[in-house]
C-alpha cells in the first residue's frame, strides 16, 4: 500500500472487536440482565480470575477505581506514604490523592523501563529511617513489559511492604511464566477503549483473599450494610461494572491471545525494519513475556530532535503517534512529591524516567490493520529518520 487514504486515520491503539461480543450483548438485553449484576459481570471476573491464576477477581467501573479500592483495602488514610512508578499514566497515582496520602515516586530501570529495584531501595532505607515505611508500593507494568518482580518482590518482603501490581496495559504478559497481575498482594486491570481487550471503560482487581474480596464488593457497591432497609455505616462508592459491559468483556477474552500475537507481530515488524535506522527497541528481559501493548522505542541519543517532531511528522501523514507517559515527579500536580532516582548516587546523572520522556515514542499498535498499514507507518518514519 503506497499511501493511506485522507479519511483512513491509523490509530494509536483501538477497540477491536472479535464478534462474540454481541452475543453475550445480547443475552444480557434478551434476559432483563442490564444492570451493575448480572451473569455476565461473575462470568467475567471468572474468566479473569482463571486466566491470572488468582483465586477472586472483582469487575470495576476503571482500572483507576481498583486501585483506589486496593488502597482502602490495604489501610491507606491521609499522609501515609505510598510508592509509585512515576513513568505511567496519572490513573495509576490519583487514587493516593483520593485518600488525601502522600505519592512517592520511584524512577524506572532501563532494562524494563518500569520501577527500579535500586531506586525503591534508596526510598525504602529513607522512609524506614524517618520512622514512616508505605502502605503500599505501586509497582506499573508498562506499555505490556513486565517489572523485575524477583528483585522488587524480595525488597517488599524484606520491608513487609505489600505491592499493588498495576497491570492496566499487561493482560497476557507473563513474567517468569507467571500471568502480569499475579505478584502483588492485589492486582488490577483495564480495560478503557485503548487497552489490549475492552469493555468500552472498566477495570478488575484481582487477589487471593476472599477477605479482600468481600470488603471490595461492599466498597464499590455503595457499602451498604446488610440491614433490610438502606444502612451505611462507612464511605462507599459506585464502582461496580455493568452487566452490559461485562458481555463485551466476555468475548473480548475469547480472542485475547490472537490479540496478543498480533500485537507482538506488530511490533517485530517495527523492529525489523526501524531497529538499524536510529529507533532502539526494548528487548525482553530474562524472564519477560510482553504483550507489547504498545509497541515503543527510543530515539537515538545522537539524534538532537524531539519525538515530538517525529510524532507531528506522522500526523501529518494521518498517522497517530504518541510520547511516551510524561513522569509523575515531573507533573505540576506532583511538584511537591519526593521522587527516587536510579542513579541515586549519582547525581550528575539524568533520570532514566527523564530520558524516557525525552527521546521515547509509542507507535501505531491496533490491531484492526493489515500488515500494509504498519509497513506504511515504518516506511514514513525510514523518511524522517533519514
Ligand atoms: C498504567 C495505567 N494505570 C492505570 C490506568 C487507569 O485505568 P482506567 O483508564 O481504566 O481508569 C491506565 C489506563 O487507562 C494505565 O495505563
Amino acid at each position: 500500500m503506497s499511501e493511506v487514504k485522507k479519511c483512513e486515520r491509523v490509530l494509536l491503539s483501538c477497540p477491536h472487536m472479535g464478534g462474540g461480543e454481541l452475543d453475550f450483548v445480547s443475552e444480557a438485553f434478551s434476559t432483563n440482565w442490564v444492570a451493575p449484576l448480572g451473569p455476565n459481570v461473575t462470568g467475567f471476573e471468572d474468566d479473569i480470575a482463571q486466566y491470572v491464576q488468582k483465586d477472586f477477581a472483582v469487575a470495576m467501573s476503571s482500572g483507576t477505581s481498583a486501585i483506589h479500592i486496593a488502597l482502602k483495602l490495604l489501610g491507606v488514610e491521609k499522609d501515609d506514604f505510598v510508592f509509585v512508578s512515576s513513568l505511567t499514566f496519572v490513573g495509576s497515582a490519583n487514587p493516593v490523592l483520593y485518600e488525601k496520602a502522600e505519592p512517592v515516586f520511584i524512577d524506572s530501570e532501563p532494562d524494563t523501563w518500569n520501577m527500579s529495584p535500586s531506586a525503591l531501595a534508596s526510598a525504602l532505607k529513607w522512609a524506614k529511617k524517618k520512622n514512616k515505611l508505605p502502605k503500599a508500593i505501586i509497582v506499573v507494568d508498562l506499555f505490556g513489559m513486565p517489572a523485575k518482580y524477583e528483585e522488587l518482590i524480595k525488597l517488599s518482603d524484606e520491608y513487609k511492604v505489600p505491592i499493588i501490581e498495576d497491570a492496566a496495559e499487561s493482560l497476557g504478559s507473563r513474567y517468569n511464566n507467571k500471568m502480569c497481575g499475579s505478584f502483588g498482594v492485589l492486582g488490577i486491570f483495564s480495560f478503557n477503549g485503548n487497552k489490549i481487550i475492552t469493555t468500552g471503560g472498566g477495570g478488575m482487581l484481582v487477589c487471593d483473599s476472599r477477605q479482600f474480596a468481600s470488603k471490595a464488593l461492599h466498597l464499590i457497591t455503595q457499602a451498604r450494610d446488610p440491614a433490610p432497609y438502606y444502612q451505611h455505616s462507612e464511605v462507599g462508592y459506585n464502582y461496580r461494572m455493568s452487566n452490559v459491559l461485562a458481555g463485551i468483556g466476555r468475548g473480548q477474552m475469547q480472542i485475547l491471545s490472537d490479540r496478543i500475537e498480533k500485537r507482538r507481530k506488530i511490533f517485530n515488524l517495527y523492529h525489523e525494519q526501524l531497529g538499524q535506522s536510529g529507533l532502539i527497541f526494548l528487548p525482553e528481559s530474562k524472564g519477560c513475556y510482553s504483550n507489547r501493548w504498545l509497541s515503543t522505542a527510543c530515539i537515538s541519543k545522537n539524534d538532537k530532535r524531539s519525538p515530538i517532531e517525529l510524532i507531528s511528522f506522522l500526523n501529518e501523514n494521518n498517522i497517530e503517534s504518541r510520547p511516551v507517559w510524561k513522569p509523575m515527579h515531573m507533573q505540576p500536580l506532583f511538584k511537591d512529591c519526593k521522587f527516587f532516582a536510579h542513579n541515586e548516587e549519582d547525581k550528575s546523572k539524568n533520570s532514566t524516567s527523564e530520558y524516557l520522556f525525552a527521546k521515547g515514542i509509542c507507535l501505531p499498535s491496533s490491531t484492526n490493520y493489515k500488515n500494509e498499514t504498519y509497513q506504511y507507518v515504518a516506511d514514513k518514519i525510514k523518511q524522517w529518520l533519514v
